[in-house]
């Protein structure tokens, strides 16, 4: 195979074929390694796989979650080039959007930005409505995985979405620049894990009238000055600031350290040229939560059937919050790397995936996952702020309560949730023989829009809950969501039992589940 610097990003000529015809370059070095020997392709069935690449030739109607159906596409692409960031050092830095006051030079700045934005011409793919359709188009059905007509593409869900969201900001910030004519512009970012950040910045609601930043579609019980619920499930908190500021910040350590111990666990699982999203059930712990609980917390619910703006993903990018708020999911990848140890992952699969967008002089280009790892070759970086969650380690509780009575699994399941119920499930095999950790396992959670809680994320025994941001693919969703259990039963002293008892609550609605169990980690 190549190595990865030689491996040149797939360009679509003029009359839209690749430059090798059907034949993708990648698939081609694949073959040949079928000389060296069915034997050794047999064990490595991964040999035959390729990048999930978007069939951009091809953009349909988009879905939203009511089963509309939306023309989200980009003006066709005739002539798509490689983009590889050249800058070598950073020339923009991009701050908490806490810090900026509604008299501040940068507000009057982001608004013009946004506002020459609205403005430009609906066929300009820079046009801030087709920046939005951007987004809706990469994960509502707008495209086909080239390759599989069959299979829809979609940059949710799976390993796919740090780098994507990372690449759609670099370009909508880039366009932001280069109509204000300030190369040094960068987006805020909304550090809805710091307790200074945990409400809806001034910035994004001053002046409803008049404010380009200004969103009518937000939820009206959560602008400022409620602080945010990070684990909000379409039910409001009864607790006070801040016990809710606590909790906020013990969900933020769960799930960036206790949740987060491999790459898989914080990227999400890989997907690849002829997988199934929809079974997929890829998503990485930050997606899942706070990431996806922040949409729906700051988007509408007027109508239960089609959230609209953030608390919709086809329709989340015409907030324009949803940039700070995925500035922010973005530092979080940072802050992975930089200061929990974290590392990419190096399977050429992630590095060689493609996208495409739109640039500042509103050129179509195709881009790398591999060449937007190092967010100081894009040029940018974080206002570097204090992150409280990192010693909010959630605590046990009073410990010897008594045991309420639980039954089997598999008494249980299949069930649907309708109040919450207790079961015991017992132990493959105690935890310290051998080093694989446990992870406990809803299975097959069915939903519309619902969603699994119990306790409260400041306490050890609470494992998250299970959010979900409406999609337009028309399907019903099955799903499992995994927990890491290992520290979890440390900390609470109970590494030593046989069982564990599993609450499950419904937060909204019923909600059908397969099964509990507990496995450990395959990877
Ligand atoms: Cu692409 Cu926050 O969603």
């Amino acid at each position: 195979m190549a190595k990865d610097g030689e491996q040149k990003p797939e360009t679509t000529t003029k009359n839209g074929e690749t430059p090798l015809g059907k034949f993708d370059r990648r698939n081609l070095l694949v073959g040949l390694g079928g000389l060296y020997g069915a034997a050794s392709l047999a064990a490595n069935p991964l040999a035959f796989a390729a990048p999930a690449t978007p069939d951009f030739k091809d953009c349909v109607n988009a879905t939203e979650p009511n089963g509309t159906s939306i023309n989200c596409c980009p003006p066709a692409a005739s002539n798509i080039t490689a983009y590889v960031p050249s800058a070598a050092c950073v020339s923009r830095t991009r701050m908490s959007a806490q810090t900026f006051t509604t008299d501040s030079n940068y507000y009057r700045k982001y608004m013009k930005a946004i506002e020459k934005m609205k403005k430009l011409k609906s066929t300009d793919p820079r046009n801030f409505t087709e920046q939005a359709n951007v987004h809706c188009a990469y994960c509502d059905g707008g495209y086909t995985q080239q390759g599989n007509p069959n299979l829809l593409y979609e940059i949710h869900g799976s390993w796919l979405f740090f780098p994507w969201h990372r690449w759609y900001l670099y370009f909508f910030e880039k366009i932001c620049a280069n109509l204000l004519d300030d190369d040094s512009f960068a987006l805020p970012f909304w550090n809805w894990d710091d307790p200074t950040g945990m409400k809806i910045p001034n910035i994004f609601v001053n002046d409803p009238d008049k404010s380009p930043l200004y969103d009518s579609n937000r939820n009206p019980d959560h602008l400022p000055p409620t602080v945010i619920n990070l684990d909000w499930s379409y039910g409001d908190p009864t607790v006070d600031d801040k016990q809710q500021i606590k909790s906020n910040l013990s969900l933020m350590y769960t799930q960036m350290i206790t949740q987060s111990k491999t790459q898989t666990d914080f990227f999400g699982k890989a997907y690849r040229s002829g997988d199934d999203i929809v079974t997929l059930d890829g998503a990485g712990s930050i997606e899942l939560s706070p990431h996806n609980v922040v949409h729906s917390w700051t988007g509408t619910m007027t109508d239960p059937n089609n959230p609209i703006d953030m608390g919709a993903l086809y329709s989340a990018g015409r907030d324009p919050i949803f940039y700070a708020h995925h500035a922010n999911v973005d530092r979080m990848w940072n802050i992975w790397l930089n200061q929990l140890g974290g590392t990419n992952f190096t399977d050429s699969d992630w590095l060689n995936s493609t996208f495409i967008f739109y640039n500042e002089e509103a050129k179509p280009v195709s881009v790398r996952v591999g060449d937007c790892l190092d967010n100081t070759k894009l040029g940018y970086t974080y206002e570097d702020v204090p992150i409280a969650w990192l010693d909010a380690k959630p605590t046990a509780r009073a410990k010897a309560r008594t045991l309420p009575s639980a039954r089997d699994p598999a008494q249980v399941f299949p069930t649907t949730l309708e109040k919450a119920i207790n079961v015991l499930v017992k132990r493959p095999k105690k935890s310290g023989s051998g080093s694989a950790e446990e992870i406990l396992v809803i299975e097959g959670i069915e939903y519309d829009k619902d969603d699994v809680n119990a306790s409260r994320p400041e306490y050890t025994e609470y494992l998250g809950n299970f959010s979900n941001v409406p999609h337009g693919h028309g399907m019903k969703v099955k799903t499992n969501r995994r927990f890491r259990i290992t520290e979890v039963l440390k900390d609470l002293g109970v590494n030593n039992y046989e069982s564990v008892l599993v609450t499950l609550v419904p937060k909204s609605g019923p909600l059908k589940i397969n099964g509990v169990k507990i496995e450990f980690d395959s990877s």
